[in-house]
């Protein structure tokens, strides 16, 4: 019987047992090997690298690369597809990848058919001659849930490639390569890593040949993490199931908080993980205040750490129209609820 995620989380990716092993692995800050290994040079390979990517795999499945950062790992995910390769995308998402698709679609490099995730027909009827679905759900940052199970299906059925970004939901929530996709990425940065201290992304591939040539992407384009980095985010994914719980526990009882609040209008919640958007009943200006006033909660963007942070996704200029401007992303940490219901208030009360 495999493992829970709650214990791979903290088994997986450790040296093997011998007498005076290290429990951990060691940082290997090394730009280079001795000759006549697999590996032979710092941009092919790490062994730091390796324990990180194999306790990945542990949660997601697959065998996985580490990146840079998590656009580094969607960028290579792109990067091996033909020129003008029509792809299906939702039309909302992380402002990174939205405006990445945008740039692409406008150049020619890729041609992006736009659907709403939401609405499983439209995407479906998309996809024809496509080479690759990007799914992402939830959605950054309205929250809003792709029907995962029925797009995949559908997707394999035309022999089409699918992608699946896993941020927000994570391997406690949903395992799209146990769905049947053929890669489950991770913005490592987020929940994974979960202490704001580390860039990194991540794909989990199912298929060997994919594998090679995403790792080749990575090898060739130099969109490697750094091993220090992958053994922070290591030491992080150990509590990576106690913190999600955690936060995710305190979100479904601030989403009935903030339900019942005067000055909220809209509350948007999946019904699971850690990020709670919702819509004050203001103005752009007031909400901007609102952020402003917290004490405790941080008003920086990002998400998934074990401190709680806010903001209005509009003060980016890439974030789309399409995202009310009353809007607060509030990504919830490991504090106590009620220290985090009372600052809410207390900022709420600024207005
Ligand atoms: C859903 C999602 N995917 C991808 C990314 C990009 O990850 P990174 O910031 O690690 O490059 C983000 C960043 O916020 C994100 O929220």
């Amino acid at each position: 019987m495999s493992k829970k995620i709650e214990t791979s989380a903290i088994t997986a990716g450790r040296p093997a047992v011998t007498p005076d092993a290290p429990l951990n692995p060691s940082i290997d800050l090394t730009s280079t090997f001795h000759s006549g290994g697999p590996i032979g040079y710092g941009r092919y390979g790490n062994q730091t690298w390796t324990s990180l990517e194999d306790a990945i795999s542990e949660l997601e499945g697959g065998q996985t690369l580490t990146f840079s950062s998590g656009m580094a790992a969607i960028s290579a995910v792109f990067s091996i597809l033909p020129m003008g390769a029509p792809i299906v995308a939702s039309n909302q998402g992380y402002s990174g990848v939205m405006s990445l698709l945008n740039s692409f679609h406008t150049s020619g490099r890729l041609e992006v058919r736009f659907v709403d995730v939401v609405n499983t027909q439209e995407v479906i009827d998309a996809m024809k001659g496509a080479a690759l679905v990007w799914l992402e759900s939830p959605t950054n940052p309205c929250l809003d849930v792709a029907d995962l199970p029925a797009l995949i299906t559908a997707a394999k059925k035309l022999g089409i490639g699918v992608a699946v970004d896993n941020t927000f939901a994570t391997p406690l929530v949903q395992n799209p390569l146990a769905m049947g996709a053929d890669i489950a990425m991770h913005s490592v940065t987020k929940f994974l890593s979960g202490h704001s201290d580390v860039l990194m992304g991540s794909l989990s591939i199912s298929d060997p040949a994919l594998f090679k040539r995403l790792h080749d992407s990575r090898s060739f384009n130099g969109s490697i993490p750094g091993p220090f980095e992958a053994w922070l985010a290591l030491r992080g994914l150990r509590t990576f199931p106690l913190r999600f719980n955690k936060s995710q526990e305190s979100a479904k009882e601030l989403v009935k908080r903030l339900t019942s609040h005067p000055k909220i209008s809209r509350v948007r919640y999946p019904g699971f993980g850690a990020i709670v958007s919702f819509e004050v009943d203001g103005t752009a200006e007031q909400t901007q205040k609102v952020c402003e006033s917290s004490t405790m909660i941080a008003h920086a963007t990002s998400l998934g750490g074990v401190e709680s942070l806010w903001e209005r996704r509009r003060r980016w200029p890439i974030e789309s129209p399409t995202v009310p401007e009353q809007l607060i992303r509030l990504s919830v940490g490991c504090e106590h609820v009620d220290d985090i219901w009372d600052d809410i208030t207390r900022a709420l009360n600024a207005i």
